[in-house]
This record gives C-alpha cells, structure tokens and sequence, in this order.
C-alpha cells in the first residue's frame, strides 16, 4: 500500500527521502516520486516502477547539488487512476504553490472535484489526491490563511480514511501531516524531524517517535512540533521510544527477506514465548491482559477477526480455544465483522489478529466490536500500529520486523500467541495444571523443531523444482492443519502465481476431486494425529484418480512413502502444535517455487504489504 516519507531539517532531503522510500518498498507499490522545496520552488520528480527507475531518472537529469532540507516522498498503490508517471504522487496544486503525499481514500472526491471544476481548476491527473491539493489551495488563497489552517479546514470537508503530508512553497518551515485510517508517524531528531507511515524509514535516524492518531494533525513549525485534532483540539505529545533495531531490517546475507524471515522462525517463535511461558504453574503470562482477568473469566464465546493469513491462523486457533478453553469460538473475515450486523452479546470477547496492525478491514471490525462494547483483544506485531493502539487489551508477538510480502515469521507467532491464549484462558477454566504443564513443555521444544525443518531447506527445494511447471494445486488438511492447508495455498499463489486451493481433506469428495488428474497435485497435512487414518484415505482417493501427492507427515512414517509420491517429514510433536511445524516446509515450497519461476518473491505483482485501504 501506499508509502509516505517526510523529512524537514538541516540535511540534505533528497538522500533521506530515497532511503526512506526503499525502507517502504517492502508494503508494495507501482511508481514512487519526490518533491523537494529548493530555491523557493518546488522540483518533483516522479516515476511509474521502482524506487531505483525513480533515483536513476533523477541521476540522468545530473543534478550536481540537491540544496533542499525539506521535502516528501511517495510510493503509490494505484487506487484512483493506473500506475503511471502522472499518476504518481507528489501532487502539486494549480498555481505550484502546494505539494501533497496521500496514502489511503478521499471518498467525496468526485463532488469536491466538480466544485473546483467550475472554479476553473485543472487535473493533471486521475487521482483523488490531486483534487485535495488544490482544495486545500482553493482554501488557503480565499481565506487566507496558513497552510496548516487550510489543510485542517480541507479535512474537515473530507470523508475517507487517509494520511497526508502537505508542504507550501510560501511556508519553507512548515510541514503538516494528518491521518484518518491509514498510519503516520513522526520521528523527532536533533533539530530535524521524519516522517512516514510506520517507523521503518526512521529507526535509523532517532528513536523518539509521535504516532498521529485518528483525527490529529502535526505541525512541523520553526523546528517545533504541535499536535491538535481536525476539530481544533490542542493535543499533548506523547513521545514513544523505537525498539526496533536497523539490523533488523537488512537482508544479513540472504537473498530475499521471504527466505530471511523463513529461517528467523526459530528465533522468532523464541521471542514469541518468552518471560511468558510458566511451566511450574502450568500458567502463561501475558502482561497486557492482566488488568482484565474478571472479563476474560466471564467470556462465554469469541469472535477472531482477520485477513488473509492472518485469518487462516485464526482458524487454527479456534479449535485451540474450544479443545483447551471450551469457548465458542467463530472466525470471520474483519470486512464482513465490520458491516454486517453480527449478534453478539458482553460476553463475547473479540480478537482481532493483525501482523501489521494497520489492515484497513481489521480496524474497522475493532472499531465495530468497540461500538458493540465488546472485550476488543489484538494479537499485533508491529508495536504501536492503529490496531495495537484500539483494543481495550494486547499480545505482541514479539516477531521482529516482517518486511517480504508474504507473511511468513509473523504467522507461525500468530498461531503459537493463539495457543497460549487458549491455555490461558482455559486455566481460567477447566484445563488441568497438568495438561496445560505438558502444553507448555513441547512449546519450548518448538524452536528447536523448527530448526530440523530449516535444516532440510535443500530437499524441499528440490521438491519445490520438480513441481514448479505445474498450474494448479490442492492444500489439504483435517481439523488443525485445515486452516494450515488454506495457509500453505496461499502462500504458493501470492508468490508463484500458481492457482492453489486450501480446503479441509473431507471436502474434496463434496466437488473438487473432479478436478484431479496427472496435472493437479495435492499437498497433503498428514501428520500422526487423531485424523492420519482419514487423512489417509484422502490420500488414496486422490491417487485413484491419477493425481500426485506430497504429504507433510511426522518422521519416522514409513507407510506414508508407500502411498504418497513424495513426503516432507516434520518433527513429532503435539497435535494442537502441529501446524506450526507444518506452515515451515509449505513456506519454504511457495519461496522456492517462486525463485524457480523467476518472480520478484519479496513483492510479488498487484500486492501490499499493510493493506491501508478498505
Ligand atoms: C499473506 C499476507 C496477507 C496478510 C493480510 C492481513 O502472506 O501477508 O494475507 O496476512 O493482508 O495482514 P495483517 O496481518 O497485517 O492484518
């Protein structure tokens, strides 16, 4: 999704707005652009591909000396209009007197755009970000007044969610930023400040960060920063400090983040358990629920909301929190939680899991579940996102910066924060010190099991060669690994393109299995659990009809090879842990697959990292 980057100070802009752009990259984009304030006027320069075409076509035009300290920078993800050069952000108004960045939806657009229309405003381009320029013009010229004012007295007539970093050529000192929705956060340096959509472009230049909330504007002024609300609010700064460190956002040696993140699992699932894993008491300790122990004790049912692999980890962690809690538990899609009216009552507890904490669609069904005073729970990786900051209560996963677009590391963590949660609320309840003891043991053994997995990366990627022609595929799986399956699907289309279907086992005698034949493999999650036997009998069925089938089975499963063409072995372990194992090789088979293929595997086509928009 779209990526906005401020910077205004001593140093040159340029360099620090390129930087920050490549920081972003990882959120998906089509072009990207700069405006630099320089000389009392403003230079953009904006490029429809990748920040590199953008910094090679700014290196051809030979610019000796960029003198500019303040400007804005942009990746888009085309909403309004197609990728192209016009397209791209900065947008600057009719007379070049303002330039603006957008991340997210100005909705009202349209009806604003014909007001200016008939003012006799020009559009240069099809986007809704480029009409909010010249409204905010058309403000600061008839009123008079300062460009913080106008944009304030702009949003005010706006509907939408978005974020916006606004310049003004007459005002060289003043940068102002505003969000509704979409993210922003403001980086406080020495006598310097950043801005951008989440902290990654800034970690590098300070720790102390403001993140804007809904409704606010900052106002860089005179190397001060004040912060009010859209309806004129004087707010107090809350400074946060930065954990996240630079290493963190590096290749170290690998070469794509996909494969990076895929081997950090082993320390990322460490990070996930720890200081909070009580094997003495059979208990877990999870810091940001304690203040709600009477509440979460009288929950009598759930509701998980998410998206994407977000939401198939919370498939997994439903029949956690039935086994282990004996809650009810229904998982939905946010989108649908958010505008439908789903009946639920107090007590029933709402949990939103977010990687990014920023997906438009998880928002809304947190805002949704607040307005129905439901108990909002967030299971976030990304400290201090919107939707860390909008439930009553939350669990970090603790993951590490997530920066390939296909979420890897940080859903292995989603499925073992959701286990934990389910021990933990089910000591609440009925689940035995001893069950839970035993629970909690075999989760401290999981890094380590994960490691054995990485360590046969090469078979799997020979695996991954053998099967990369095909066009089709089937992910199949029983009770907890069907949620798996439909995560190991998605992972293979998101980065090599290839139709992929993740659907429970049981169902593929209901409709799909028509579709098998010689061209049409299945990978099947046949660990040895209380299904292997029905998982079995899938396995024949699709081999009757001439289909191919990789199993991902528990070590030392002889059989298996003698029905299956080809076997992935993962490590014994529970049956509750077992998708955590099994997410690892289906990984590892997408990335492969996809590097076969030749595909750009960290950002695969037409996707975003943090899905701003609705
Ligand atoms: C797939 C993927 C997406 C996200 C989804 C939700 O690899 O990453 O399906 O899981 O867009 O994103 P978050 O977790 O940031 O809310």
């Amino acid at each position: 999704m779209c990526g906005i980057v401020g910077y205004i100070g001593k140093k040159q802009a340029y360099p620090v707005l390129i930087k920050g752009l490549e920081r972003l990259e990882y959120r998906g984009y089509d072009s990207a652009g700069v405006a630099l304030l320089e000389n009392g006027a403003f230079s953009v320069y904006k490029k429809k591909g990748k920040v590199a075409e953008l910094s090679k076509f700014v290196k051809n035009k030979n610019i000796k000396n960029f003198s500019g300290g303040v400007g804005i920078a942009h990746t888009r993800w085309a909403t309004h209009g197609i990728p192209s050069d016009r397209n791209a952000h900065p947008h600057l108004s009719n007379n070049g007197d303002i330039v603006i960045v957008h991340n997210g939806i100005i909705e009202n657009y349209l009806s604003i755009k014909k007001v200016l229309l008939k003012k006799n405003y020009k559009f240069k381009s099809d986007t809704d970000t480029e009409v909010l320029a010249n409204l905010i013009e058309d403000i600061k010229n008839n009123a008079k007044v300062s460009i913080d004012e106008a944009v304030r007295l702009a949003l005010l007539q706006v509907t939408g969610a978005y974020a916006i970093l606004v310049l003004s050529k007459d005002e060289p000192n003043t940068m102002v930023v505003a969000k509704i929705g979409s993210p922003a956060v403001v980086g406080i340096g020495k006598g310097e400040f950043f801005v951008a959509s989440d902290a990654t472009p800034i970690v590098e230049h300070t720790k102390k960060v403001v993140y804007l909330e809904d409704r606010e504007i900052a106002i860089i002024k005179n190397g001060k920063l004040r912060i009010k609300t859209i309806d004129n609010k004087i707010k107090n700064l809350y400074v946060q400090k930065l954990e996240t460190k630079i290493e963190e956002l590096e290749k170290n040696g690998f070469p794509h983040f996909m494969l990076k993140e895929i081997f950090e699992q082993p320390e990322s699932l460490r990070n996930t358990m720890r200081g909070r894993i009580l094997v003495d008491k059979g208990g877990i300790k999870f810091g940001g629920l304690e203040k709600f122990g009477k509440e979460l004790r009288s929950l009598k049912s759930l509701t998980i909301t998410a998206m994407g692999t977000a939401r198939f980890t919370g498939l997994v962690g439903e029949y956690a929190f039935e086994e282990l809690a004996k809650i009810p538990t229904k998982v939905e899609y946010s989108s649908e939680f958010a505008y439908r009216d789903a009946s639920v009552d107090i007590n029933t507890g709402f949990i939103a899991i977010s990687q990014s904490g920023e997906t438009a669609d998880t928002l809304n069904a947190v805002k949704e579940a607040k307005r129905k005073n439901m108990l909002t729970l967030g299971v976030v990786n990304v400290i201090g996102s919107s939707i860390a900051r909008a439930v009553d209560a939350g669990i970090y996963n603790h993951a590490g910066p997530e920066t390939a677009v296909a979420s890897t590391k940080a859903s292995t963590s989603q499925v073992l924060i959701l286990i934990m949660l389910a021990v933990y609320l089910g000591r609440m309840r009925d689940l035995s010190k001893a069950k839970a003891q035993e629970i909690l043991k075999e989760m401290q053994r999981l890094p380590n099991l994960a490691e054995k997995i990485l360590k046969n990366a090469n078979e799997i990627k020979k695996l991954a060669k053998k099967y990369s022609k095909n066009n089709n595929f089937f992910f199949l799986g029983r009770k907890y690994n069907a949620g798996a399956a439909m995560e190991g699907a998605l992972k293979l289309k998101e980065c090599s393109y290839i139709h992929a279907e993740g659907i429970n086992a049981t169902e593929l005698k209901h409709g799909p299995l028509s579709l098998i034949d010689k061209n049409f493999p299945s990978l099947v999650i046949a660990p040895n659990d209380s299904m292997y036997e029905k998982s079995k009998t899938g396995i024949q069925e699709i081999k009757a009809r001439g289909g191919r089938v990789i199993a991902v089975a528990t070590e030392g499963n002889r059989e298996i090879k003698t029905i299956a063409d080809d076997v992935i072995y993962i490590p014994k372990t529970l049956e509750i842990l077992t998708p955590i194992l099994a997410f690892i090789p289906m990984q590892l088979f997408a990335y492969y697959i996809a590097v076969e293929r030749g595909n750009d595997v960290d950002k695969p086509r037409n996707l975003a990292k943090s899905v701003t928009v609705e």
